[in-house]
C-alpha cells in the first residue's frame, strides 16, 4: 500500500473516531448549589445520546451549558476539536447547534413559515423586504421532506396540535441544525401517535448524521432512539451505557441507587 494511501485511511479513521462534541469535566454551581458536579461526555455526529435522570439530576443544565445559555463554572466543551465557549444561545447557533423544549419556543401568534425563520428572516432587495414566498417555498419543501402533517405552512401555530406544534420545532431545527440537536423531553405532552412521528423525526435527524442528545424519562423511548445512555444522579454522572448492551433495570438501579 502506498504511504499516502496508508495516510488517507489513517485520517479518515481519525476523523471517524473524533467526536463532534466533547464535554470534559463539566461542572455547575448555581449560588452554593451544585446542578452538575463533573461530567465528561463524546458525542459523534449521527449519533443519539439519551441523558436521563430523576428530577433535579442536571440535565436541562446540562443542555443549557452545550447550547450557551449557561457557562459551565469550570470544565471544557470542545466542538470539532477546537475549546469552545459561546457567549450565548445565538452563538450555539451559529456553529450549528439547536435546541428543541417541551415547552416548544415557538409564537403562538405567527404562521409556521413565519416560526421557521424567527429572528433569521428571508428578505430581498436593498429595502430589506420580507421575502414571504421564499420562507413559505423554503417550508413547504421542508415539511414535505420530513412528512410533518400540518394543513398548511401558512396555518397559525396555536390552531395546531401539540404534536404538529412539536414537528413544526423539531422542523426548525433541522433546518438550521448543521451539527447537534438537543432535545429537552420534546415528547412529554404528546399522545401515542405524535410521539410515534417526533420520534421519527427525530430518526431522520440522526439519518441526516446530526448528533443528537436527547433527555427523556420515558425509558421506552430512551430504548428505542438511543445509541447510549447517559445517567445524572443528583448532578453526579452516575455512568454511561451503549444502549444495545443494556436493559431498563440497569438504567433504573442507575438513575435511583437502589438495586
Ligand atoms: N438558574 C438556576 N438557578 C439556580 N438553581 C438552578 C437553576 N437551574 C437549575 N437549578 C438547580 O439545578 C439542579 C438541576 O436542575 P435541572 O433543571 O438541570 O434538572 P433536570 O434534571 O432537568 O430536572 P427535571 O427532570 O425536573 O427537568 C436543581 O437542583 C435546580 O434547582
Ligand atoms: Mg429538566
Amino acid at each position: 500500500m502506498s504511504e499516502i494511501m496508508e495516510q488517507t485511511i489513517e485520517q479518515s479513521r481519525a476523523e471517524r473516531s473524533a467526536p463532534l462534541l466533547a464535554l470534559s469535566g463539566i461542572r455547575k454551581e448555581f449560588g452554593g448549589i451544585v446542578a452538575i458536579e463533573q461530567l465528561s461526555l463524546d458525542l459523534h455526529s449521527g449519533e443519539i445520546v439519551a441523558l436521563v435522570g430523576d428530577n433535579g439530576a442536571g440535565k436541562s443544565t446540562l443542555v443549557k451549558i452545550v447550547s450557551g445559555v449557561h457557562k459551565p463554572t469550570s470544565g471544557t466543551i470542545r466542538l470539532e476539536g477546537r475549546e469552545t465557549s459561546f457567549a450565548d444561545a445565538s452563538a450555539a447557533r451559529t456553529h450549528g447547534i439547536e435546541v428543541v423544549y417541551q415547552d416548544l419556543a415557538l409564537a403562538d401568534q405567527q404562521t409556521v413559515y413565519m416560526n421557521m425563520f424567527l429572528g433569521r428572516e428571508l428578505t430581498r432587495g436593498p429595502l430589506k423586504l420580507l421575502d414571504r414566498r421564499r420562507m413559505i417555498d423554503d417550508t413547504e419543501a421542508l415539511v414535505k421532506d420530513l412528512d410533518v402533517r400540518i394543513p398548511s405552512v401558512r396555518s397559525t401555530i396555536r390552531d395546531l396540535s401539540g404534536g404538529q406544534r412539536q414537528g413544526v420545532a423539531i422542523a426548525r431545527a433541522t433546518r438550521w441544525a448543521s451539527k447537534l440537536v438537543l432535545l429537552d423531553e420534546p415528547t412529554a405532552a404528546l399522545g401515542v401517535a405524535e410521539t410515534a412521528k417526533v420520534e421519527e423525526l427525530i430518526l431522520s435527524l440522526k439519518a441526516r448524521n446530526i448528533a443528537i442528545l436527547i433527555i427523556s424519562h420515558s425509558l421506552d423511548q430512551v430504548f428505542r432512539l438511543s445509541d447510549r445512555i447517559c445517567v445524572l444522579r443528583r448532578g453526579q454522572q452516575i455512568g454511561i451505557r451503549e444502549t444495545a448492551r443494556s436493559d431498563k433495570n440497569e438504567i433504573v438501579s442507575m438513575i435511583t441507587g437502589l438495586h
